[in-house]
């Protein structure tokens, strides 16, 4: 690959989690490190400020966090001597552009991005579900004075939500008042109906079941819940649930990357719709201002699907909350156990039952860790070979892949970490500082 005359990278991972896991590496970090090694200059930041979006109760991991994620960048391959490793808060300035840009975002982009939708969705559905579980306990108490001290108990130690949570502790109280019957029916009924709750906030919106669902609408005349009660209990609680800076989350990622003015950002797939609001806010940046400041940047996706979506132990998609990952950082024993108990073809009881490789855990990490993976394929589909035998195998070569990086990750002490981000701090800063300063001169700002 011959280099472009601007070999500047940067891209960054949120330190929701203390540790990355193979997914993370296969998806982004190991494209960073064979970016570095073919001489591109890469700046890999840690995104804390992106991690308080969504873990803005608890702040004090965030921190602790970040430089467990600096370790396993350092840990899978990026030598600081070359690349510049760095936590996103240091750098003032990505908070100054982020409002910059916040002026030039038009909010429908920021609305329509899926990650968000998403994340709004999640909500509601953990929300509804919150409140299914508690509306049916205290009915069973059959106690509406419960239910308010309840709710208010709840909300008691956050002083912002003190007063939404008296309007939302009332609409309960309506709400269960004329519910008579228990929630959990209602949950029921909507599993019958086949009704996710996503469909329900569909007709939440439309407010006539009937319209969608016979069904439901017969479901709520028989557990006596008004649609409208519904509606509000949801409105409220979601409208303090979900923080401006969650939708702002696209805006702050831009800041990050204009910064540094890169030729490209390498990330997972899942990261493809920021990247184009990235783009996007940069032609406006410059169509507003009649500057020539941003030029656009290229996304950096890898390719094999393989990689791009490496599946987790049960071959749901990999991740912390599924409790279905293996760590750079967990120990050969560790993995090793992790794989004994990992999905695979579930037809295939005994060793002469054809396997089917696609479908199966263990044989997609071997397609990617095994230069034998087409044999052990082509033995597990014959049935010439058992799981265990499989796994074993996969064991040994994930273990013996991912030592050198376990090895340097062990050898990393906590002073060692600040220095390498200390630095990383001032190299950052040079170069953001100096866009900082075409960005203000571009808006006339002194
Ligand atoms: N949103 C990214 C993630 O969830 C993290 C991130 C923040 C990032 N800022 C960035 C990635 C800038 C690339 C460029 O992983």
């Amino acid at each position: 690959m011959s280099l472009p005359t601007n070999r500047r990278i940067l891209s960054g991972m949120r330190s929701t989690n203390p540790k990355l896991h193979i997914g993370n590496y296969e998806g982004a970090l190991r494209n960073w490190v064979e970016l570095q090694n073919s001489g591109f200059e890469m700046f890999c930041m840690v995104a804390d400020w992106h991690a308080l979006t969504t873990m803005f109760e608890n702040p004090q991991d965030v921190s602790v966090n970040a430089r467990e994620v600096a370790k396993d960048y350092i840990a899978a391959g990026i030598d600081p001597a070359k690349s510049v490793v760095f936590i996103q808060s240091h750098v003032k300035e990505h908070a100054e552009f982020h409002l910059l840009l916040s002026m030039v975002t038009p909010l429908g982009w920021l609305e329509r991005t899926p990650t968000y939708k998403e994340k709004v969705l999640d909500l509601r559905k953990s929300l509804v579900q919150k409140l299914y579980s508690r509306i049916s306990e205290l009915i069973e108490a059959d106690s509406a004075t419960k239910l308010r001290e309840e709710i208010e108990s709840i909300h008691a130690d956050d002083g912002g939500l003190a007063s939404a949570a008296v309007g939302l502790s009332d609409s309960l109280t309506n709400a269960a008042l004329s519910l008579q019957h228990d929630f959990t029916r209602f949950e029921q009924l909507l599993r019958e109906c086949e009704i996710g709750f996503g469909k329900l906030d569909t007709i939440l919106e439309r407010k006539d079941p009937s319209s969608v669902s016979p069904r439901l609408s017969q479901a709520m005349v028989e557990t006596s819940l008004g649609i409208h009660e519904l509606r509000t209990i949801l409105d409220s609680e979601q409208e303090v649930s979900i923080p401006y800076g969650l939708l702002g989350y696209p805006v702050l990622q831009t800041a990050d990357i204009l910064l540094y003015r890169p030729h490209g950002v390498p990330v997972g797939r899942d990261q493809a719709p920021h990247l184009e609001i990235g783009n996007d806010i940069a032609r406006r940046f410059n169509n507003l201002y009649n500057v020539e400041v941003f030029e656009p940047y290229k996304y950096m996706i890898p390719e094999d699907e393989n990689r791009a979506k490496l599946p987790g132990l049960d071959m749901r998609k990999m991740s912390k909350s599924y409790d279905n990952c293996i760590y750079l950082s967990d120990t050969p024993d560790e993995t090793a156990a992790k794989i004994k108990s990992a999905f695979t073809t579930p037809t295939k009881m005994r060793k002469t039952d054809p396997g089917i490789p696609e479908g199966c855990a263990v044989c997609q990490y071997l397609k990617l860790y095994s230069p034998d993976w087409e044999r052990q394929w082509a033995e597990d589909v014959a049935g010439e070979r058992g799981c265990m035998q499989s796994k074993q195998e996969l064991t040994e070569v994930i273990n013996e892949f991912f030592r050198p990086m376990r090895e340097r990750r062990a050898a990393l002490d906590d002073a060692t970490i600040e220095d390498i981000l200390r630095d990383g701090e001032a190299r950052a800063r040079a170069v953001a500082a100096e866009t900082m300063e075409s960005v203000r001169q571009a808006m006339g700002l002194r």
